[in-house]
């Protein structure tokens, strides 16, 4: 496909259109704003420029175009967001030329994956008599089996292996899956065998991680093994069910989360169709918001012991932290919802959802688990702290002050005592503040493109300390002269061509670079700027060198001339400001 189809499609599409069909983004002067979706932040970090195209987030440094957040929020790989836009922008694509070697790793890995649920579940049909025993005990049907594609492995430590390499699958993929162990040897084992698999698929229904479930019914240590986190798949983003019962979610505005597979399977034999589980984590915000896109009413149906009653609580919290509504349904205390709806009525079960109580009418009806009245209402304030909308914070303090029966004043005096100053999680990847000379030119250059020429005959590449931006320097340069003329940094990304994953600094990098308004208009200066630096940088690293080996002839001639060098520069700015 060529790099102009690629420029259609961009300039087709709107960025702001695109990333709000995945997170809420608020108008805040030129930019839109929203909390990062790539890393945890409370403060809205992440700006969407329309007039550039791009979007940059201040916190973690994230930035780039609108394939790269489809590719990035979705996890998956460049042609599939890039045929994803396409579709949202009505341009038909020409027939895809074979993926890079870039891109192709997740493909490979979905590919793995895809591959390893039909062997599952052609393994459950031929092979499955236990698994289909398991089931059958447990009153789950086969057809409900058939549906979710619930699979077999079987009871060896190759069988995977050996498939996939039928398949032409070369085992150097291997360690990425997931699916495999390896001992001391590097030899590589199955990760799942005899076992009852759950796949769990992504929004899009691709399979992305199983769940496997021992079939030995007091088996507790393993009763179940899960994917690993991969390229494809992160843990607390996906909720089991979802991709099926999402139209159902939507139609009827609300939600049952249940946290087992089984739990979740039954609900939908008994009809209850708008439900998903959140398997093995704890609810996590970003499943809160995926979810949200479906409906904001979500119902927690938790075990009914304490553990249960407790991490519904939790779950309950972050909902309305997060600005939606919760209700927690109460099970009786022996009971999930799989052992519940085999039990009792639907009628029964209708019931118990009616009754189904708001947060804080649940914690104040059950005060008790939570400690003393002190402790109870500690614990609601604390909560109250992390409300991220103001309003909805406000609303939520003037209900604790009803349901507790607390004067409002009383409780916003003892949110400021016990409120201090949280630290933002700060995250890995900051891009570094350093190298600004270098910074200053590139901007110069990406604000008058057509001086390039006259700087690079100045400057050659190797002054550039700093990789990342030697590289965007030395590709701004290349671009040919026809294009001199920077249509939009969306564009720019694309004709850098700078969507392999080596490439994710240099997009952060130059989104930074278009996003900050620090500017210096004088490009002889810019350059005289980074030569200096590279130079004193030489000096001292010579000066090093020299003092371990004073007598050698080599380091000292080379010194010289870097001293000479750095007189010049100095003298020049001499000179021009006497003139001035
Ligand atoms: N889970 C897990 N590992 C465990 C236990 C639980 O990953 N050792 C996850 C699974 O996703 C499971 C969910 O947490 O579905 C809920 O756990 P639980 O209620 O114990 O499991 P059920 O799905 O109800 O399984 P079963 O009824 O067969 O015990
Ligand atoms: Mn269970």
């Amino acid at each position: 496909m060529s790099d102009k189809t690629i420029d259609d499609i961009l300039r087709a599409v709107n960025i702001v259109d695109i990333i709000s069909s995945y997170i809420s983004l608020k108008r805040s002067g030129v930019n839109y704003k929203s909390r990062c979706p790539f890393h945890e932040e409370k403060t809205a970090s992440f700006n969407v420029n329309e007039a550039k195209q791009i979007y940059k987030c201040f916190g973690c440094g994230k930035g780039g175009n609108a394939i790269t957040f489809v590719r990035d929020y979705e996890k998956i790989s460049f042609f599939e967001a890039l045929k994803k836009i396409a579709e949202k922008a009505g341009i038909a694509l020409p027939k895809m030329d074979t993926p890079n070697k870039s891109n192709s790793k997740r493909d490979l890995i979905y590919t793995v994956y895809e591959l390893a649920n039909d062997f599952f579940v052609s393994n459950f049909k031929k092979y499955g008599t236990k698994a289909k025993k398991y089931l059958e005990k447990r009153e789950i049907p086969l057809e409900l089996a058939e549906e979710f594609s619930l699979g077999y492995t079987l009871d060896s430590y190759n069988a995977l292996k050996s498939y996939l390499q039928k398949n032409h699958i070369t085992t150097d993929i291997f360690p990425a899956t997931g699916l495999f162990r390896s001992n001391e040897n590097s030899d590589t084992y199955d990760l799942f065998y005899d076992r009852l698999m759950f796949p769990i698929r992504n929004i899009t229904g691709k399979v992305v991680a199983f769940g496997g479930r021992s079939l030995n019914p007091d088996e507790k240590q393993y009763k179940y093994i899960n994917s690993p986190t991969t390229d494809i798949y992160t843990k607390g983003r996906e909720l089991y069910g979802l991709h099926i019962t999402r139209f159902e979610i939507a139609k009827q505005n609300s939600v049952f989360i249940s946290e087992g597979y089984l739990d979740f399977l039954r609900l939908y034999q008994k009809g209850y169709k708008n439900s998903v589980a959140s398997l093995g984590t704890a609810l996590t915000k970003e499943q809160i918001n995926l979810l949200s896109r479906y409906s904001k009413n979500m119902y927690l149906l938790y075990d009914g012991d304490i553990a249960g009653i407790k991490a519904a609580v939790k779950a309950a919290s972050l909902i309305v932290q997060n600005g939606f509504n919760p209700r927690i349904i109460l099970l009786p205390e022996n009971h999930d919802p799989d052992s519940y709806l085999l039990k009792y009525t639907i009628d029964d079960f209708d019931n118990l959802t009616e009754s189904a109580l708001p947060l804080l009418r649940f914690i104040h009806t059950h005060s008790s688990l939570f400690g003393d009245q002190r402790e109870t209402i500690q614990m609601v304030l604390d909560i109250s702290s992390e409300i991220e909308d103001q309003i909805v914070r406000e609303l939520f303090i003037r209900e604790i002050s009803e349901i507790f029966n607390i004067k409002e004043a009383n409780l916003q005096k003892s949110i400021r005592e016990v409120s201090y100053p949280k630290k933002e999680q700060t995250p890995s990847k900051q891009i570094s503040y350093k190298y600004e000379e270098e910074r200053k030119l590139l901007k110069y250059i990406l604000k008058y493109p057509e001086m390039k020429e006259k700087i690079a005959i100045n400057l050659e590449s190797t002054f550039f300390m700093n990789d990342d931006l030697r590289k965007l320097y030395e590709s701004l340069i290349a671009i040919k002269d026809e294009e001199n003329k920077i249509e939009s940094p969306s564009i720019l990304i694309d004709k850098l061509n700078l969507y392999s994953e080596e490439s994710n600094q240099i997009i952060d990098e130059l989104t930074q670079l278009f996003f900050d308004e620090d500017f210096l208009d004088n490009y002889e200066e810019l350059i005289r700027q980074v030569k200096l630096r590279k130079l004193k940088a030489d000096l001292e690293y010579l000066n090093g060198m020299i003092s371990e080996d004073i007598e050698n002839s080599e380091l000292l001639e080379s010194k010289l001339y870097v001293k000479r060098e750095i007189t010049k520069l100095s003298k020049n700015i001499v000179r021009k400001t006497m003139f001035l």
